[in-house]
């Protein structure tokens, strides 16, 4: 078992002011605050920090081409990024900009620190600078002579600056990673960094000449430097805490998890790590790193500028559904494609048809059968054991994926606990106990059941999103007060309370364009390919070949030794009625079935099925094997021909 500690800081990388908020900052952000919000609910004292990388000249020539000064132009774009959080439901404890007055003073302090203790020189030196990474780059790590992450060409500087003596530290750096396996997560990037130490470490340039650029932070020994922007970025972590003896750094400092995106895995995991042992300050606890957000093939960045806007994805799918979806898709660690269609259809599938459905029927059912109010719980069976072992069971695996750094296993979880609990709807049939009079205990437990699971669920979503799962606690008749992880464990849904009308907290939504896209991507692709993969493409007139109809149901009855069969006379506007099996006993009784205006595949070839003829085929959608009828409107006459 993964042991947690009780005090937890977390850090979002601080994100460059030269262009807006985009999904790839919202997901490390909203990432973090779910962390954040999943230990509280542990039990721990968390600190959570994010905040902006303001100086350097990426941002100089930004500033630049929109004519106006730097500090004007960082201020507007890093209230940006501060006004974004809150609309994402985050709640960090605190902003920081490498423009304040305290971290410039800390990073002054810490650069003539290392600085006395021999350890920067000042050296004539010649590299490939890339303006995007803000870094020099080794001939070894261009392709095609470009920058693999900006696609553009690196400058060539020769001019005099500043070094720190990172070298020094290769050795004591190399045997950390391989000493520490948990220390950079996944374990992967650890091996990337132990890959990247089989080379020579070079010292690390940390000074930018004024005459070449004046925005940064002046080095508090050479007044003709600024420093180098990563230098200053990276000591964020911990001026934000006060360093060296704030009480918010002492009682944090130890504590300290970073969560980087993948792109910056060379930085926090080389230079940092030598710059804080340098400074004479504990090495941060955890590294951990995550993939990118792939659109149409490339990394979405504001350098490539094709970015997906997190504030036009609310409103399309709903804060709460955004930061589940980016949550629960992306293995964390690995790389994941960002479509809309990918979006919807994880929404339509884990949180209208499985969890909203959940909890939409368990209250509806519970209200309607006993007065509007949570049923009392009868004598638990096998059905209703099981499924509270398997909760108690997951809401500690729950725990152990997010105390890992899982949160995609820890929700796909979730969704399995939350389908089980559907499963054992399905199978109980609430809808056909509560016609016998004698089933009413049965029912109760039942429904109390799947209420009471369904509260579970709910506290073990509710970090992902605080919003809706406020409201389902509304739903469910409880407080909104906070959740405490104790109390996720069966049975401590009270009988008796109130269960407000439910309005759908999912409602379903239209995959956008799917109707559209994915066929009109096959048949691009068929068009343009004559070897294209086998398709099974209907032609019109195979469509044509089958004959749909308007049926009305005059009777129906149960086929004897069957569970699953109903038998119906089906009235299709012809001479005699038909007769037509299904497999919908699970789902409709007789009389439910009885009156009903159908949809029929008149033209099947007659079968027997356990002894009765069956003529045709009714139609019925099959949501996840729960069959429902597809009514037709009762104006619409049998007989009438459906294309
Ligand atoms: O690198 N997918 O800032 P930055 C996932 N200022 N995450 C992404 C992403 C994508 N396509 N694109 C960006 C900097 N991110 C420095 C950091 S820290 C001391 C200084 C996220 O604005 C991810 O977290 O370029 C990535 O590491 C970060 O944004 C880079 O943001
Ligand atoms: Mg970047």
């Amino acid at each position: 078992m993964i042991r947690m500690s009780d005090t937890f800081y977390i850090t979002t990388p601080i994100y460059y002011v030269n262009s807006h908020p985009h999904i790839g900052h919202a997901y490390t952000t909203i990432v973090t605050d779910v962390l954040t919000r999943y230990m509280k609910l542990f039990g721990a004292d968390t600190y959570f920090l994010t905040g902006t990388d303001e100086h350097g000249q990426k941002i100089a020539e930004s500033a630049a081409k929109s004519g106006v000064e730097p500090q004007e132009f960082v201020d507007q774009i890093s209230q940006e990024f501060r006004e974004m959080w809150p609309h994402l439901h985050i709640e960090h404890d605190q902003f920081i900009r490498t423009t304040d007055f305290e971290h410039k003073n800390c990073v002054q302090q810490i650069l003539q620190k290392i600085y006395d203790q021999g350890e920067i020189y000042l050296k004539e030196y010649e590299g490939l600078y890339c303006i995007g990474c803000e870094r020099f780059l080794d001939e070894a790590e261009l392709e095609d002579g470009n920058c693999p992450d900006h696609q553009n060409p690196p400058e060539l500087y020769k001019e005099n600056n500043y070094f720190f003596r990172m070298s020094a530290y290769q050795d004591w750096l190399l045997k950390e990673l391989k000493h520490n396996e948990k220390w950079v997560y996944p374990g992967r990037y650890r091996n990337e960094l132990i890959q990247l130490l089989k080379e020579p470490l070079q010292d690390l340039c940390i000074s930018r000449p004024k005459s070449r650029l004046k925005w940064g932070i002046e080095l508090p020994f050479d007044e003709n430097f600024v420093t180098y922007v990563w230098f200053d970025a990276l000591l964020n972590y911990a001026s934000a805490l006060g360093w060296p003896d704030g009480e918010n750094y002492n009682k944090y400092w130890q504590h300290v998890h970073h969560t980087i995106g993948k792109d910056i895995l060379k930085t926090h995991g080389i230079y940092w790590p030598c710059m804080l042992k340098a400074a004479g300050m504990p090495v941060f606890k955890k590294l951990v790193v995550h993939g990118h957000w792939i659109v149409e093939g490339s990394k979405m960045s504001k350098s490539l500028g094709n970015v997906v806007d997190p504030l036009a994805m609310k409103d399309q799918l709903g804060v709460d559904a955004l930061r589940y979806f980016l949550l629960r898709d992306m293995s964390f660690g690995e790389d994941s494609n960002f479509t809309e269609e990918l979006a919807v259809t994880r929404y339509n599938g884990d949180l209208a048809n499985n969890f909203g459905n959940l909890l939409n029927r368990s209250i509806s059912m519970s209200r309607k059968n006993f007065h509007g109010c949570v049923p009392p719980l009868g004598k638990a069976e096998d059905l209703e054991k099981e499924l509270h072992n398997s909760f108690v069971e997951g809401v500690q695996k729950c725990k152990e994926h997010i105390i890992a750094f899982q949160p995609h296993r820890a929700l796909e979880h979730v969704a399995s606990l939350s389908s089980q609990v559907n499963k054992f709807i399905d199978t109980c049939k609430p809808w056909a106990l509560a016609k016998e009079e004698k089933d009413r205990e049965r029912l109760g437990t039942v429904l109390y059941t799947a209420l009471d699971m369904a509260r579970i669920l709910v506290g073990l979503l509710d970090p992902v999103m605080p919003k809706k799962m406020c409201e389902a606690r509304v739903s469910l008749g409880l407080d909104e007060g906070v959740i405490r992880f104790d109390d996720l464990t069966p049975g401590l849904l009270e009988s008796g309370i109130e269960l407000p009308k439910p309005t759908p907290l999912f409602p379903k939504m239209r995959v956008p364009s799917l109707e559209v896209n994915p066929i009109k991507n096959h048949i691009e692709k068929t068009l343009n390919n004559s070897n294209a993969e086998e398709t099974e493409w209907l032609g019109i007139d195979d469509f044509q070949k089958m004959e749909l109809k308007v049926g009305r149901i005059k009777s129906c009855r149960k086929v004897e030794k069957s569970e699953k069969l109903l038998c119906s006379e089906v009235d299709l506007g012809e001479a005699c009625s038909r007769s037509i099996v299904s497999g919908a006993a699970e789902f409709y009784t007789p009389e439910e079935m009885t009156d009903r205006h159908v949809l029929v595949v008149a033209n099947l070839k007659p079968v027997k099925l356990m002894g009765h003829l069956s003529e045709g085929m009714i139609l019925f959608s099959d949501d996840n094997g729960k069959l429902v009828l597809i009514d037709v409107p009762e104006q619409v006459n049998p007989g009438v021909i459906v294309r």
